[in-house]
């Protein structure tokens, strides 16, 4: 494990003035806002069976079982806060702008209402729902029923959500584009669901920078740079506060 300062120093040196940052989050992010993470002890993992309540087989199972499973997210939600590792981002998005690019596995909305703009919601996001036959992706901060129907075309309603077995989204272009940056920086991912378990390895392979910042060693931490362990409320605003004393 090497020091936040190694790492933030490393990081302003391959960033110069011109550099662009990519960043991706994961569910230890948002775990200090008391938002759960999937896996370890007390994990959403543990409690639920992955496959029934986030596959498509599960939901045509038994859609109001998943469905359920979402809504109590959702309504989760309404009652945590952004913490200081989300707004230390969006400061950082501030400074750089365009040069971070902002890529998370969350589904939840913690850094939108952190005052982050640009943000590749890989897995979706729980606030909205698709409709299961056009497509059709609504803005659904309340509860999803098995009576709610698609106003463009009547179908039924699913959350705007990637489940296991289907394709994340942004693969195409952006998320290409933002594993060209001169650095990639994970915090709070496990590092066990590809592709976004991947990328650490992609960047590396194109001589990039990697820094991981996360509680536990995660599945790829042999992979990255440099490793920084701590909690992501602490470390990601000294991280950013370091990187931001020396940009222009
Ligand atoms: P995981 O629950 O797999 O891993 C969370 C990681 O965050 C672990 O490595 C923890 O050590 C770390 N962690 C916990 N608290 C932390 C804190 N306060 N600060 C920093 N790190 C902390 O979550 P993800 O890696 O995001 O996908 O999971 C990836 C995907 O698996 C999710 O997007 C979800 C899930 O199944 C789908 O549902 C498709």
């Amino acid at each position: 494990m090497q020091s936040l300062d190694e790492a933030a120093r490393a990081v302003r040196g391959a960033l110069g003035s011109r550099g662009r940052l990519t960043v991706l989050t994961g569910a230890g992010m948002s775990a200090e806002s008391g938002v759960a993470t999937f896996r370890g002890a007390g994990g959403l993992w543990e409690k639920h069976r992955l496959e029934d309540v986030a596959t498509p087989e599960g939901f045509l199972r038994d859609p109001r079982l998943v469905l359920e499973f979402y809504n109590a997210r959702r309504r989760q939600l309404r009652a945590v806060r952004p913490n200081a590792a989300h707004e230390a981002l969006a400061r950082l998005e501030g400074a750089l702008v365009e040069r971070l690019a902002l890529i998370t596995q969350n589904i939840d909305d913690l850094h939108e209402r952190a005052g982050s703009r640009r943000i590749l919601h890989m897995h979706g996001e729980i606030l909205k729902a698709r409709c299961v036959s056009c497509e059709a992706v609504l803005p659904w901060p309340g509860d999803i029923t098995l009576e709610d129907a698609c106003p463009a075309c009547g179908d039924r309603l699913r959350p705007h959500v990637v489940w296991f077995g289907e394709m994340p989204f942004h693969l195409e272009e952006e998320i290409p584009r933002a594993l060209e940056a001169e650095v990639f920086l994970a915090i709070g991912t496990s590092g066990t669901v590809y592709p976004a378990a991947g990328m650490a390895a992609e960047a590396r392979l194109r001589g990039r920078l990697t820094v991981e910042l996360n509680l536990d060693p995660s599945e790829q931490s042999h992979i990255f740079d440099h490793c920084v362990r701590g909690p992501a409320g602490t470390t990601v605003p000294a991280f950013v506060e370091r990187i931001l004393a020396e940009q222009p």
